[in-house]
């Protein structure tokens, strides 16, 4: 499966790639009950069906400092390690508990550059089935405005499938 995954080149309108990888994701972690595995799987699969993102990855709400995330499953470039809720892009989406889409990253109040070639970002909620804030996903862009409604719907749909 992963194999197969990997050297497929996906191609298609975005709508259409998110519904595909939400399959692919589906498929994977059919019977995977660990969080980390879960994480580590969605995170390399959605980096790998976008060209443009060089971030993609995990902050979790720290059990010991529940107002503090920290960096969890990742691919691309090092990402800090923890973010204070409230405190740039991800902070803000831990904060308010929806969906962050930052077309200029220069423009968002407190955003923190961890890698230069950041222009946009998504950050989206991932909530428990109990409807409790576990972690927060966040994807970087080298383009201006890369995210938009689209994004945010696919992701939304692929977290509460993994986590919710
Ligand atoms: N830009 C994020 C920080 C995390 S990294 O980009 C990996 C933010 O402002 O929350």
């Amino acid at each position: 499966m992963a194999e197969a995954f990997n050297e497929k080149i996906i191609t298609g309108d975005k709508r259409d790639r998110y519904a595909i990888v939400a399959q692919e994701i589906a498929a994977v972690l059919e019977g995977e009950p660990n969080l980390v595995a879960r994480m580590a799987t969605v995170a390399s699969m959605l980096a790998a069906t976008f060209e443009d993102h060089f971030w993609t990855g995990f902050y979790l709400v720290d059990p010991d400092k529940p107002d503090e995330l920290v960096v969890g499953p990742y691919q691309g470039t090092l990402g800090c390690l923890r973010i204070v809720f409230g405190r740039g892009v991800c902070g803000t989406a831990a904060a308010t508990g929806e969906t962050q889409i930052v077309e200029d990253v220069e423009a968002f109040p407190g955003h923190i550059a961890c890698d230069a070639r950041s222009k946009s970002e998504i950050v989206v909620p991932v909530r428990d089935r109990s409807g409790r804030l576990i972690a927060v996903l966040d994807i970087d862009s080298e383009r201006p405005g890369a995210f938009d409604r689209a994004d945010a719907e696919g992701l939304e749909r692929i977290l509460k499938q993994a986590f919710g």
